[in-house]
């Protein structure tokens, strides 16, 4: 995109009232007729700009745009390189050939709509275009794969964070979901190349629902669910969301790289929806009763059950409080 007109979609993006011309005009060095003819052609180009007579201009569109984000980005590792893409089977795919390729560490993938979004335990994810953020990252720590599973506590602990300079109360529940008052607003599925001893590449992908879709929730999602707007009382705007979650996960894989997993760990129990009360875990095979513990160094949940304490590896858990 042309620097003036990234300019203007930059100062655009996030605001809830019109921006007069003669602010854009001043702020670029243009004229308000050069600010006019810059959104002529940023209309040709799809973007949804509506010129309110008197007041200025306003995006009605939730633009995601990799490279304003990329100019916007305080990170150390990631986003140095971002991609937005209309359309893909799953962002965590296109990451993981990305990697296969030999990209490095870093790498953002955004998508519009995923044809295969992948959610945990085998099951599909929707993505619903501006209503929805999806994204995956590429990470390459330094790390045997057995603590792979510790980056889907470090991703949750990260988008706890994020999130929660949006709304209050967000909290993870076991392993990786994120919570508002027991409802799902977010969840994340981490995938690895790796051989014995040796990561390649992982994969941290991250679906967040930012407005509640207008047709309704698809009709196969069968638990709570909420959307941000929704919890924080107000329109949120996905460039922002990107950039909390980036910085966030920048900020938080530094501290695990570090520092390792225990400030991690604490992090993340503190944050837990949980934290010692009685949960129902599905095991896939079976459902077991227990209280929520504490977490283990691998990231398993110890649960007090009636046969004592068990390691939970894997599941979907119920709060039962
Ligand atoms: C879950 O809660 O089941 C995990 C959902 C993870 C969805 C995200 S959306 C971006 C990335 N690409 C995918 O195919 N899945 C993840």
């Amino acid at each position: 995109m042309n620097s003036k007109r990234e300019q203007i979609v930059a100062h655009l993006i996030g605001q809830h009232s019109p921006v007069s011309g003669d602010f854009l005009a001043a702020e670029l060095g243009l004229s308000r007729a050069g600010i006019w003819k810059h959104i002529q052609i940023l209309r040709d180009q799809d973007f949804d700009i509506e010129a309110i007579h008197g007041r200025g201009y306003l995006l009605k569109s939730d633009v995601l745009s990799a490279s304003l984000l990329h100019q916007r980005l305080h990170t150390k590792r990631l986003g140095k390189t971002c991609i937005t893409l209309d359309k893909i089977d799953s962002t965590n795919a296109e990451i993981m050939r990305q990697a296969d390729k030999g990209a490095d560490e870093g790498l953002v993938v955004f998508a519009e709509q995923q044809t295969q979004g992948k959610g945990r335990m085998g099951r599909s994810w929707h993505t619903l275009g501006e209503d929805a953020l999806a994204l995956s990252l590429l990470l390459r720590p330094n790390i045997s794969p057995q603590y792979v599973s510790q980056l889907s506590l470090v991703t949750a602990v990260a988008i706890q964070k994020a999130l929660s300079v949006f709304a209050d109360d967000i909290r993870i529940k076991w392993p990786n979901d994120l919570l508002y008052h027991g409802a799902k607003i977010a969840g994340i599925l981490t995938e690895m190349r790796a051989e014995p001893g040796l990561v390649h590449a992982v994969v941290t992908g991250i679906g967040i629902n930012i407005r509640a879709p207008k047709q309704g929730w698809p009709d196969d999602i069968t638990q709570a669910v909420t959307d941000l707007s929704t919890v924080a009382g107000k329109d949120i705007c996905r460039m922002n969301v990107a950039q909390a979650i980036i910085e966030a996960m920048d900020e938080t894989y530094d501290t695990y790289l570090a520092q390792g997993f225990d400030p991690i760990r604490e992090q993340w129990w503190l944050a837990h929806a949980a934290c010692n009360q009685p949960v129902r875990v599905h095991n896939g095979k079976e459902y077991i009763d227990g209280i929520a513990q504490d977490l283990d160094s691998d990231g398993a949940l110890l649960l007090q059950t009636s046969h004592g304490l068990q390691r939970i590896i894997t599941g979907d858990l119920e709060l039962m409080a």
